[in-house]
């Protein structure tokens, strides 16, 4: 997909579609008028038929363009007060699902005719990018016959005057919609494929033709050899091997302390001997949907490459019952040196990201974000529409809901007062990996911080905004567009 501003008026330029943005009762703002005018009034006559009424969610394709050549697509953007940011994104996903399985090739498009409160032209343009990318997305690896890719390769936007900063906010869009679609596909792989060592080999296969970045992987050797028993207790009673995957992209040289992204990797979790229940067990190959979300966000910069330093790690592992499982009751030494008695072999995660938070300060980080599916209670709490974000750090966690708002992505902030603690007291090591039925995200959390002290750190649990279930069942691609945001915005624009 290529997308390109233009200083040319929509009349003006070719393409096989134009699209007119209609808004409730029939109206038209500048851009579909002036169009109206170029094709010799074939809207308007549309329009005073009466069939299309510009209600939000309408689209119709007309074959022809009047006077102009190519075909037209109505869009109804609805009443123009009651068109919120949120409804953007299913406005960009309609129309392009109207054109999808044409044969139309090229779109031009004005983003003019839409209003958006408190969001600007770019903003637009940003998001056009992003849901036309994902949009187009088709996972079908797994079928025996693959459909024919669309048609459309390519979108024009009219922006008289302002072409770079469009065109720049088109790439961010563009690449960020990459990275979701790289984050889908990862999460929709199933579990007899996307294994640890799979995830490993996609690190090294990112790290091609891609000289800021450098790939480091670990095996349970290497890994044993720096303490990591938390984490190798998960993988131990898989057959699976566990990998430990860095990948450091320097595009603002040594100096430049790194942000680091750690993902939880479960690439099944069946809970290990504390068992899950079968029903909708499948969905757990999306435990691995954190780490998906920085192999993503590599995605993006290896793409726009932009002057930050980011160092992604991704501890993958597969979590089984089996006769050399950990137990309920064992106690296991992190590599940080505190103890961890498992009470629960299905609280696996905090298990897991433990070791790899412990890892990463050999990078003296300036932030780090971690990001897993870490609880079911995650979902009780904030349902579909937000990730859970806990922080040590209230500067940390106000620019992560900012970038999480200007992305489209939404997180909500849960405490991490030091009176949650104490749920994870245990009697026979220095904490245990549960904390009990109440508040179990912030326990989770709680968790993380015992080993995360020497570092500004915020957690996001996308447990809920990972992947949907049901009929739409498959991976989302979020958070990718939140972290990409946010390291975007660590850019020195001076440097
Ligand atoms: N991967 C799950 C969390 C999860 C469950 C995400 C359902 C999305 C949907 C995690 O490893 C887990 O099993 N957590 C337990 C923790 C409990 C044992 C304290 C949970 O949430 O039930
Ligand atoms: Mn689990
Ligand atoms: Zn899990």
């Amino acid at each position: 997909m290529t997308f390109n501003a233009t200083t040319q008026v929509l009349s003006e330029l070719t393409a096989d579609c134009r699209v007119v943005f209609v808004g409730a009762d029939s109206t038209m703002g500048n851009s579909a008028q002036q169009l109206d005018k170029a094709s010799g009034g074939i809207i308007s006559r549309i329009l005073a038929l009466g069939d299309f009424t510009g209600k939000f969610g309408q689209t119709q394709l007309l074959p022809e363009a009047g006077e102009l050549n190519g075909r037209l697509l109505l869009v109804g953007t609805g009443k123009a007060e009651e068109l919120k940011e949120g409804q953007f994104r299913t406005l960009v996903k309609n129309l392009i699902s109207a054109v999808k399985d044409t044969k139309i090739a090229s779109l031009a498009l004005s983003l003019d005719d839409i209003e958006l409160k408190g969001r600007d032209f770019n903003w637009k343009a940003r998001l056009l990018a992003e849901n036309t990318v994902t949009t187009l997305y088709v996972f079908d690896q797994m079928k025996s016959k693959q459909a024919d890719p669309s048609a459309l390769t390519g979108i024009i936007l009219s922006a008289p005057g302002a072409e770079a900063a469009v065109q720049q906010a088109l790439n961010t869009g563009a690449a960020t919609g990459e990275g979701m679609n790289v984050a889908r596909t990862l999460g929709n792989l199933p579990g007899n494929i996307c294994t640890p060592v799979y995830l490993a080999e996609q690190a090294q296969e990112l790290g091609k033709d891609f000289d800021e970045l450098t790939v480091t992987i670990l095996d349970e050797n290497q890994m044993a050899e720096l303490g990591m028993n938390s984490l190798l207790s998960v993988a131990k009673g898989s057959v699976e091997a566990p990998r430990l995957i860095t990948m450091e992209y320097n595009g603002a040289g040594s100096d430049t302390k790194p942000h680091v992204l750690v993902g939880k990797g479960v690439t099944f979790d069946s809970g290990g001997i504390s068992l899950k229940p079968g029903e909708g067990m499948d969905e757990m190959k999306y435990d691995m949907c954190g780490a998906a979300s920085v192999f993503g966000t590599m995605q993006v910069l290896k793409q726009l490459k932009p002057k930050i330093n980011v160092v992604g790690v991704v501890a993958a592992v597969e979590n089984m019952p089996a006769g050399n499982a950990s137990k309920p009751g064992d106690v296991v030494t992190t590599m940080s040196g505190k103890t961890v008695e498992i009470l629960n072999t299905d609280a696996e995660g905090r298990l897991v990201l433990c070791d790899a938070l412990t890892y990463i300060d050999k990078f003296n980080p300036e932030t780090v974000v971690d990001i897993a599916t870490l609880t079911g209670a995650c979902i009780i709490g904030l349902g579909h529409h937000a990730s859970g974000l806990l922080s040590n750090d209230d500067t940390l966690a106000a620019e992560l809901l900012s970038a999480g708002l200007d992305a489209n992505d939404k997180a909500w902030q849960m405490p991490l007062w030091a009176e949650y603690q104490q749920q994870l007291d245990s009697n026979f090591a220095d904490i245990a990996n549960i904390g009990g039925r109440p508040a179990g995200t912030i326990t989770a959390a709680c968790f993380l911080s015992r080993f995360t002290e020497d570092y500004r750190w915020a957690h996001l649990d996308i447990a809920g905004t990972a992947w949907h279930s049901g009929k739409e069942k498959g991976a989302t691609g979020r958070p990718v567009p939140l972290l990409t945001q946010y390291v975007l915005s660590k850019v020195d624009i001076n440097a």
